[in-house]
């Protein structure tokens, strides 16, 4: 399928994909959403030891690149398991602008590991983070008890009604931990009730700019 680079309105760059009219990340700011969605309402929340994380869809390493300098930052442990199975070529991966927009050139080299690294290893990348990257389809996750977060995002439900089914929250919930969180930055109501079929405690929040609102779901 064919994919763009285009530019959003923080500066930070996404993919696009004109035969779906998906975007990785919202036009009005990748960075911006993904601070808000996933560290702000997702990270935060679990700060003060050590953490496994799964994300639902690695596309350009912007989550994981982010999560990293939290990591780093914060001098948390941060196991980070990213699920991706259409991966961003190398050559696409170079014309990704984070590593200067989040003012991170000391890392330039760690931003690319992200993408050149191999799959289905534990990839040490600083003292504080692990990656590992599994070239899979989400319908194949089956871990069980095994995060305390989620980073849930996949393309948008008009795009991929089947990715935010009950069936796919009831696998999210198995692989979390009791207590573990599930952020995306989708707020429908028919999402929100597939996960509440699955048994998640659900929460509307605030939105970064340009969205009104996201959810967060919690197995309680
Ligand atoms: C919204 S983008 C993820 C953005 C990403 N978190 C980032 O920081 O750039 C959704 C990703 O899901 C991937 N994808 C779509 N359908 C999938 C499926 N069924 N299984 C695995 N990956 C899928 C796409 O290739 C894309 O990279």
């Amino acid at each position: 399928m064919k994919r763009e680079i285009i530019t959003t309105e923080d500066g930070s760059v996404t993919i696009y994909l004109p035969e779906m009219q998906e975007t990785y990340h919202s036009k009005f700011g990748a960075i911006q959403e993904a601070y808000h969605v996933f560290i702000k309402n997702g990270l935060d929340l679990v700060k003060d030891r050590p953490i496994s994380v799964l994300e639902i869809g690695f596309g350009t390493g912007l989550n994981a690149f982010i999560t990293f300098l939290e990591a780093a930052g914060r001098n948390q442990q941060i196991h980070y398991t990213t699920v991706e199975a259409y991966p961003v070529s190398a050559e696409e991966a170079t014309q990704l602008n984070y590593v200067s927009q989040l003012n991170a050139s000391q890392h330039t080299d760690v931003f690319a590991q992200m993408h050149n690294s191999a799959w289905g290893i534990d990839v040490k990348l600083s003292d504080s983070f692990t990656l590992n990257k599994h070239q899979q389809r989400f319908e194949e996750v089956n871990d069980v008890d095994k995060y305390d977060l989620i980073y849930f995002d996949a393309f948008g439900y008009p795009s991929q009604p089947d990715l935010w089914s009950e069936a796919i929250f009831n696998a999210m919930y198995a692989a979390l931990k009791t207590n573990g969180i599930l952020v995306t930055y989708a707020c429908r109501t028919v999402i929100k009730k597939a996960m509440q079929q699955a048994g998640f405690t659900t929460k509307k929040l605030a939105g970064p700019p340009g969205k009104r609102e996201m959810l967060r779901a919690c197995k309680i």
